[in-house]
């Protein structure tokens, strides 16, 4: 593994996409930093952690033959490596919610931005971004986050948290490349945030809905049962769940 350490950063996420358009990188080459600067989130969010205090890294990995039409294996297999780390630290009460939020108690612990370089319907490379709340206190404004600290009541060494990510991303990783895409998705849906239970919604247009959440499709697409009982699948763009 070729770990690039750095003090201080905009974005591990785009210095590694950089980095991967003018040098050939190995698999697992990851950089992580105390420091990020700006912080990318999904969808064109910002992304915060305090100094020290928290895991900010990216982890490149290319692809001899995936085809576009698994590209939810990836969040699968990148939530799972984050859960299965959490779980080894007993964090209480983890779940994903959908698409690729880690929480526990039902509040974020740790966001996922993965980056992909597509080539003729085939996934070439991926960057996988990771920022996990380690051992922050506070979260100034943002109410719905929560860090291992806060969450499991002591502090955590970031370099054995770090490590033990690495190591339980690369094992979901692997999954993907063994063609394990059926009991990825499965493992995923036992850990999917409010399976099972009516949780409102609102469409991009402004409009609440109730629904059951009854799992994701193979797409990655949530899997809802409105109150007519008919089943509607929904893509990250088209929906926000609520509560
Ligand atoms: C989200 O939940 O919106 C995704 C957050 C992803 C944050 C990580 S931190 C390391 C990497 N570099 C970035 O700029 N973003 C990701």
């Amino acid at each position: 593994m070729n770990i690039i350490k750095l003090n201080a950063i905009d974005s591990t996420n785009s210095y590694l996409v950089k980095l991967s358009k003018t040098a050939v990188l190995d698999d697992y080459t990851v950089v992580l930093t105390n420091h990020q600067r700006k912080g990318r989130g999904q969808q064109g969010a910002v992304w915060q952690s305090a100094a020290n205090k928290s895991l900010s890294f990216s982890v490149f990995k290319a692809f001899d033959s995936l085809s576009i039409t698994k590209v939810s294996s990836l969040a699968f297999a990148v939530s799972l490596g984050l859960v299965k780390a959490l779980e080894k630290y007993q964090i209480p009460d983890i779940s994903i919610k959908w698409p690729n939020d880690i929480m526990s108690q039902s509040k974020k612990m740790a966001g996922i931005l993965i980056e992909n370089k597509i080539k003729q319907g085939q996934i070439v490379s991926s960057v996988i971004g990771i920022g996990l709340n380690v051992n922050q206190e506070t979260f100034n404004q943002l109410p719905q986050a929560t860090s291992m600290y806060l969450s499991a009541h002591k502090k955590f060494d970031l370099d054995l948290v770090f490590e033990c990510l690495l190591e339980q991303l690369v094992i979901q990783l692997n999954k993907i490349e063994a063609l394990a895409m059926l009991s990825l998705k499965k493992e995923y849906e036992s850990f999917l945030f409010r399976k099972g239970m009516i949780s409102v919604f609102e469409d991009p247009s402004g409009k609440r809905f109730n629904g059951i959440i009854q799992g994701v499709s193979d797409q990655g697409e949530l899997v809802i049962e409105n109150e007519t009982n008919s089943i509607k699948t929904f893509q990250p763009k088209a929906l926000k769940l609520l509560f």
